[in-house]
């Protein structure tokens, strides 16, 4: 289902995710030396996988197409570092996930199916640490993929309300006609997202 946007973003080098270009500016400009852990949610050839690795960060990719580990295999020359983990699954099961620093999911989440969002986010937002980050993408109800039951959607109320723990730092809903990667027209209603989970003493 994937393979025409894999080989699109694949011809066209496309940079990473302007949410994830944002977030890892803010933590650079931190200046810390610690090492970060992340978590690329849905992360297709791996655009944002490499754009992580190249910070140095830790990063779990995952992606319910098992070809995505071929691209992320492709996309590095050499031997994988060890710094990557690649585990395919679908969100719909996933176990709990491993603390993390940063949890990005390009695009990916609106993919999961509603009956399971709600597991899903709560799993995403247990794993960010204190202090952690998330940025991504959530769809809208005007969003033309939007009478697909599988797929899940959420308002502006919805969006703010999962993120009731969090400063939101970035926050931008567009809406308007576009393309899909593959060359389809569709009308995107997305909401662009970097938050940062609030201190915590636990
Ligand atoms: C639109 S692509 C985005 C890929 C990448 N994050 C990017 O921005 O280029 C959506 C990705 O989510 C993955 N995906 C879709 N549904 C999924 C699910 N239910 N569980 C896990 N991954 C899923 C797809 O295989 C695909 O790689």
């Amino acid at each position: 289902m994937w393979k025409a946007h894999y080989d699109k973003i694949n011809k066209e080098k496309h940079p990473p995710a302007n949410t994830l270009s944002q977030t890892l500016n803010i933590i650079s400009n931190k200046g810390s030396s610690k090492e970060f852990k992340a978590i690329d949610l849905g992360c297709g050839n791996g655009v944002d996988t490499f754009a992580l690795l190249e910070k140095g960060f830790d990063v779990l990719a995952i992606d319910k197409d098992p070809n995505s580990f071929q691209h992320l295999q492709k996309g590095i020359s050499s031997n994988l570092p060890e710094r990557l983990n690649f585990q395919n699954s679908s969100f719909e099961s996933l176990g709990e996930l491993p603390s993390a620093d940063l949890v990005n999911a390009s695009f990916s989440l609106p993919f999961c199916h509603p009956h399971q969002f709600e597991r899903l986010w709560l799993n995403i937002i247990s794993c960010i640490n204190s202090e952690g980050f998330f940025c991504g993408h959530f769809f809208g109800p005007k969003d033309s993929w939007s009478s697909n039951s599988d797929m899940t959607f959420h308002n502006l109320e919805a969006v703010k309300k999962l993120f009731e723990g969090f400063e939101l730092l970035y926050f931008e809903e567009t809406s308007k006609n576009g393309k899909t990667l593959s060359g389809k027209e569709k009308f995107w209603h997305v909401f662009h997202v970097v938050a940062k989970k609030y201190h915590s003493t636990k």
